[in-house]
Parts: structure tokens; C-alpha cells; sequence
């Protein structure tokens, strides 16, 4: 069944936002980093309220060092291999327990949607961390427009599967696909966002094309990539790295420097884009988003729920 949103929300009056980065500067960049080339959109979005004042790192910085174990364990692999992937067309099944559930192209899923500039800090479980200027809506936008059941008490994601554009799919390193959960009130929080640019321009596939999540109080691997599916559920999902080491994934992974991982400290960071022998700096609780998220765990023990 294929679905389109009915009444939708027109484009809302985004207000086109002044590039921050020279043109020219920016599409050479683009090229050499994998963007869609230069027939990639450029994206129209607003400001927010919920970005960081923290410098983002660069466009090359963002889009050469990344974790997406779809195209390899190495921080170069998504870079070098990620152009194989085809990103359109796309689109996205929303299934479980929804109104109106079907398979969406991605043109239905971005129709309507207000885009708006993210600046977010990344904080991921190997202690490093990013500022990422992401273009994204909130996720709660689109889970409105599909009707989310009230028995709903989860959300599933997955990404593709196609060992044929991602090798390291062949492997069984993980279990594929990679998948991720959240519960339905971090789903619906205003930070959580669906993200489907950066830097004001489509997303580079290794970081996650066309449309990735991105939750930034939890460690960098809840921030699901390429993402094919949502589904909405009433039990806890399975998520990828839970169930390869559960004692070291906890299903929450909310950035805390007072939990160890079991095999290193996440009291401290390293920045990334400050080079090798710049100091550490502290990590801070909740990513520093504690203000806007710490009420969604008031009662509940954070070392118990890793
Ligand atoms: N999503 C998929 N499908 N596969 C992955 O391997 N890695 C995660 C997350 N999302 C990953 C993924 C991890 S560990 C991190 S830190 C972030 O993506 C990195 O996002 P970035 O490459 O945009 O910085």
C-alpha cells in the first residue's frame, strides 16, 4: 500500500536562513565529500531555538570521520563507500500502531514539513564528540500526521538492508539491520528530530542519507542512519547494540559521565577538530540538554537504566 498524507500542513513560512558558508566553498567541499553532486538540493529552512552556541564543527570533519558499520568498522570506510548506496528513490514504512500506516515515499514523509537548522552537539559511547549544524523537522511532526495510537508506548526504527550497495553488510559484524528505539515520550520531544541535511545541503550518505534520526542527549549510536522503517509498538524494541552486549548498551544511553562504559570512563571527552594534544574536556550530563530532558527520567535510576 502505497500512502500519501492527506491535509497536510502547507510549506509553512520558513524563513530562507543566510548561508553561513560561502558557496563556492561549500559545493566544492560537497563534492569531494559525497553529497548528491551539483544537483543536490539546496534546502530551505528557519532558525531555531533549540541550537547550541557552540562553533560547529566543519563540513569535512563531519563528513570524514563517522561511524556507519553498513559500510565498515572504520571511521574513513562510510566515506569511501558510501556513495554506492542509492538514496532515490526512498521511502520509509510506518507500521504498528498508527491511524494510518503504509509505506511513504520520502517525498510524503518531507511534504509539509518545517525544516529548521539543529545545532547539536553529537556525543558518541567512544568518547568523542561534534557540533553538527543538521537540517531536520521534529519527529513528533511526523508521528502526528500518522496518528499515533494511545496503546503506542515505543517507537522502532530500522535501516536498510542492501548488501549489495553496503558491504559491510556481508559481514555479520552486527546484526542486521541496525535498529534503534525510543520511548514514546522521547520520541515526542521537541529535540528529537529526523535530520535530512547538514551544513544547508542534503545529506552526505555516510551520514545517514536521506533521512536519519538525530536525539541529542543520547550517545551518537541511538541517532539511527538511512532509516526505512518506524514502527510504533507498546514493548521495549530490540536495538542493535543491546543485543550485542547488553551490560555495556543499555536500551536508554543517555550521555552520563557519572555511568561507566564497563570498558572505559565517560566522565571526559575528546572534541573532535581540535587535534591530538588538546586537552579533554568534561563531559556534561544529558549532552547538556539536562534542562529540556532530565524531567523524563524523574523517578527513574540512571545507573540502573544505562
Ligand atoms: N546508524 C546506522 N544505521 N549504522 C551505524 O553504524 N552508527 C551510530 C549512529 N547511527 C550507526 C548509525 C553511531 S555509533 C554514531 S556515533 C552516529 O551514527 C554517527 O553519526 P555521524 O556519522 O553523522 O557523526
Amino acid at each position: 500500500m502505497r500512502r500519501t498524507f492527506m491535509g497536510d500542513l502547507r510549506w509553512s513560512d520558513v524563513t530562507p536562513h543566510a548561508a553561513f558558508l560561502n558557496r563556492r566553498q561549500l559545493i566544492a567541499g560537497a563534492a569531494a565529500l559525497g553529497f548528491a553532486g551539483p544537483a543536490a538540493a539546496k534546502l530551505s529552512y528557519g532558525p531555531s531555538v533549540f541550537s547550541t552556541d557552540e562553533k560547529p564543527n566543519t563540513l569535512e570533519e563531519i563528513a570524514s570521520y563517522n561511524n556507519f558499520y553498513e559500510f565498515g568498522t572504520d571511521k574513513r570506510d562510510p566515506a569511501a563507500h558510501a556513495a554506492a548506496l542509492t538514496t532515490d528513490p526512498w521511502s520509509v514504512k510506518i507500521d504498528g500502531m498508527v491511524d494510518k500506516p503504509g509505506d511513504y515515499d520520502l517525498a510524503d514523509v518531507l511534504s509539509g514539513v518545517a525544516l529548521e537548522e539543529r545545532i547539536y552537539r553529537l556525543r558518541c559511547v567512544e568518547a568523542w564528540a561534534m557540533v553538527v549544524p543538521w537540517i531536520g523537522f521534529q519527529l513528533s511532526d511526523l508521528l502526528a500526521r500518522v496518528g499515533v495510537q494511545p496503546s503506542a508506548k515505543y517507537v522502532a526504527f530500522e535501516t536498510i538492508v542492501r548488501p549489495e550497495e553496503m558491504e559491510g553488510q556481508k559481514s555479520p559484524i552486527l546484526e542486521w539491520p541496525y535498529r534503534e528505539g525510543l520511548r514514546i515520550d522521547e520520541a515526542m520531544h521537541p529535540l528529537t528530530i529526523l535530520a535530512t541535511g547538514l551544513y544547508g545541503e542534503e545529506l552526505p550518505k555516510q551520514n545517514g542519507a536521506p533521512l536519519r534520526l538525530v536525539v541529542p542527549w543520547k550517545y551518537g549510536f541511538k541517532s539511527i542512519k538511512s532509516v526505512v522503517r518506524i514502527s510504533l509498538t507498546d514493548r521495549q524494541p530490540e536495538t542493535t547494540w543491546n543485543m550485542l552486549q547488553p551490560s555495556e548498551y543499555g536500551f536508554y544511553s543517555n550521555v552520563n559521565p557519572e555511568v561507566d562504559h564497563p570498558r572505559w570512563s565517560q566522565a571526559s571527552e575528546r572534541r573532535v577538530g581540535e587535534g591530538l594534544f588538546a586537552g579533554r574536556h568534561p563531559t556534561m550530563k544529558f549532552n547538556g540538554y539536562g534542562d529540556q530532558v532530565a524531567s523524563l527520567y524523574a523517578g527513574q535510576d540512571l545507573a540502573k537504566d544505562y
